[in-house]
């Protein structure tokens, strides 16, 4: 994949629940996004930007290092890459009010929950062991992290953890899995990300357009 280097270059998810709603943002704020042949990269046809689609994780990585020189991510996928990696990390420059959800311990809907202290020599499953431990050790807790890519809800069940700590939007996986929240970790939502210290000299401009135009839209929406 050949990147032309004068393009200002923004990175958004490929596939998931924050994919659809990043290249609308970007649509509304004028910019004419053409599908090509190339599903990775996406150019906009009345600006010199292009959008690369890209997993999330990735997304962190490339604006991290300034391969990108913006991304929407979501707030729980960037604390996590963030818990887990030293060096730069992406800056925030504003909250894009879409992809709200939470990331929260869970227990068996029939226990009766006894606080966070409760989870003291426990296991708990979780895909986000870097945001939980971060969680547990401030609140001086040691208990067992067990990291799952998928399915977290499940792991009560089968005894592989006394609780998780996983995303919840609307609850009915949590309700399905019977389990009920008991704690909220971190809430998140899709954010605009840039490279730490901003994009370089050439792109700067082009960037505070976007960025301006993206807070009109985002502020019209309320
Ligand atoms: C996410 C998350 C929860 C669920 C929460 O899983 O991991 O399991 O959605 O949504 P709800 O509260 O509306 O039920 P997803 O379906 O994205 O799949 P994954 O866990 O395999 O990533
Ligand atoms: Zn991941
Ligand atoms: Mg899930």
């Amino acid at each position: 994949m050949s990147v032309p280097e004068n393009r200002l270059r923004i990175a958004v998810q490929k596939n998931g629940r924050l994919a659809e709603r990043s290249l609308d943002l970007m649509r509304e704020a004028g910019l004419r996004v053409m599908k090509g042949a190339n599903d990775l990269l996406y150019r906009i046809e009345n600006h010199p930007i292009d959008v690369l689609r890209v997993r999330d994780d990735d997304i962190t990585t490339f604006v991290a290092d300034g391969v990108c020189d913006l991304g929407v991510i979501g707030l729980n996928v960037l604390e996590e890459h963030a818990a887990r990696r030293n060096g730069p990390r992406p800056e925030v420059v504003m909250r894009l009010g879409f992809g709200r959800c939470a990331l929260k311990i869970a227990a068996p809907a029939e226990a009766t929950w006894q606080g966070p202290e409760a989870l003291a020599g426990r296991r708990i499953a979780t895909s986000y062991p870097g945001v939980l431990q971060s969680w547990l050790r401030e609140r001086n807790i040691e208990a067992e992290v067990v990291e799952l890519h998928g399915a977290v809800e499940v792991a009560p069940r089968l005894k592989v953890a006394h609780a998780i700590c996983d995303l919840v939007s609307t609850g009915a996986t949590l309700e399905a899995n019977g389990l009920k929240a008991v704690e909220t970790v971190l809430e998140s939502e899709a954010v605009l990300v840039r490279a730490p210290g901003g994009p370089p000299e050439a792109h700067q401009h082009l960037a505070d357009v976007l960025t301006d135009r993206l807070r009109g839209v985002v502020a019209a929406q309320g």
